[in-house]
């Protein structure tokens, strides 16, 4: 790899390839345009070829690799030739800030963040992987160094949250069967299409990898496809119509808000589900599902139903919080698509209706 000006790729000399494979999905793209709210003017930073750029509004865009700004498509507004880490913008100067897949590859990424922080006078929306579920993804089986080589390179989903204000909703993206934007997961469903080193160069991550560690590891993908192996092991996949994965998607709430809560009295809720509160998901230990319960806000009706589902190992459950300090028993208990974690993880989703 020759040495990029910026980030941990250099896409001069990708030739326009990583645009043609990455895409906008229009599943994901209708969470990122709710998560931008009613925002008229958006900053996109980090902006590459257009992706997910909301076109009914007035955007903003910033990337400084001069092939992904040739990428650009004629019907989006040109990109301003500036990095994260130093925004050519004053204060509060837009609706909303949004930064899609970028953010592991700028060179300061807690500086770059407080930059958008400080532009937006609104919600900062970022799409990025979470690094501790990189090996949800069975391919990881194959390859495991993938895992390796990536997880360094994401700045954990804590240290996102703290560079935006420390308040912010982290929710877990579902990623479609047919998801056309090519990024590692997309393709859970497809494996024959890892076997394509045209799908695999729109993936960065294939750079870090020794190339020997990966060919030995799509040789045996290759055999188990061909044998049946790899369906008798992970097949249900091929009829799960998503995945969740690594891909979350952060929305910090404007700073003014963040910052007039700030001087208030720490909430006794636990951070996982403080930040999660409300139809949305954490990352927990199997350790704190009873200290859920407790979590309850005041105003919340009596009755009302707390599902929590969470994996270890392989066995994905789903119960309901009964009252305070009590998990009842699982209402539905199947299989758990994929190698999630590595066997007796007590790593987990939770999820707070
Ligand atoms: C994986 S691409 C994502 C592009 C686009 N957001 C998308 O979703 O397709 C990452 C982009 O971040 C850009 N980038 C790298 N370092 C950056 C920095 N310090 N500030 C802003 N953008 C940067 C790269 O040039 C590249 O276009």
């Amino acid at each position: 790899m020759t040495s990029p000006a910026y980030g941990d790729v250099d896409y001069e000399t990708q030739r326009g390839g990583y645009a043609r494979g990455r895409r906008t999905d229009p599943r994901i793209a209708a969470l990122v345009r709710a998560a931008l709210g009613d925002a008229r003017t958006v900053l996109n930073v980090g902006a590459g070829a257009g992706s997910y750029e909301p076109g009914d509004r007035h955007v903003l865009a910033v990337e400084p690799s001069a092939a992904m700004r040739a990428a650009r498509p004629p019907h989006l507004p040109p990109a301003i030739n500036a990095v994260a880490e130093n925004l050519p913008f004053d204060d509060g100067s837009v609706d909303a800030a949004m930064a899609m897949v970028t953010v592991h590859q700028w060179s300061d990424p807690d500086r770059g963040l407080r930059e958008l922080r400080r532009v937006s006078r609104g919600p900062v929306v970022v799409l990025t992987f979470d690094r501790d579920a990189l090996d949800r993804i069975w391919l990881t089986d194959y390859v495991p160094a993938l895992v390796t080589a990536d997880r360094p390179r994401f700045p954990a989903i804590e240290r996102i949250e703290a560079a935006l204000g420390g308040e912010a909703t982290v929710s877990p993206v579902p990623v479609p069967a047919d998801c056309v934007d090519g990024f590692i997961e997309a393709y859970y469903s497809r494996p024959e299409r890892f076997l394509d080193p045209a799908v695999r160069s729109h993936q960065s991550v294939w750079g870090f990898v020794d190339p020997h560690a990966a060919e030995r590891g799509l040789a045996r993908l290759r055999a188990d496809l061909d044998s049946g192996a790899w369906d008798q092991r992970y097949g249900a996949l091929r009829r799960q119509p998503t995945f969740l994965g690594a891909l979350r998607l952060i929305t910090a709430p404007p700073a003014q808000r963040t910052a007039l809560r700030r001087p208030a009295a720490p909430s006794p809720r636990p951070e996982a589900v403080r930040r999660h509160h409300c139809s949305s998901a954490a990352s927990v230990r199997k350790g704190d599902l009873n200290a859920l319960a407790p979590t309850r806000p005041a105003g919340d009706p009596p009755g009302r139903r707390w599902s929590v589902a969470w994996n270890h190992g392989q066995l994905w459950r789903q119960g309901a919080l009964a009252g305070r300090g009590t998990f009842s028993s699982p209402t539905r208990r199947s299989t758990w698509p994929g190698p999630s974690g590595s066997p007796g993880s007590s790593r987990g989703l939770a999820f707070v209706f």
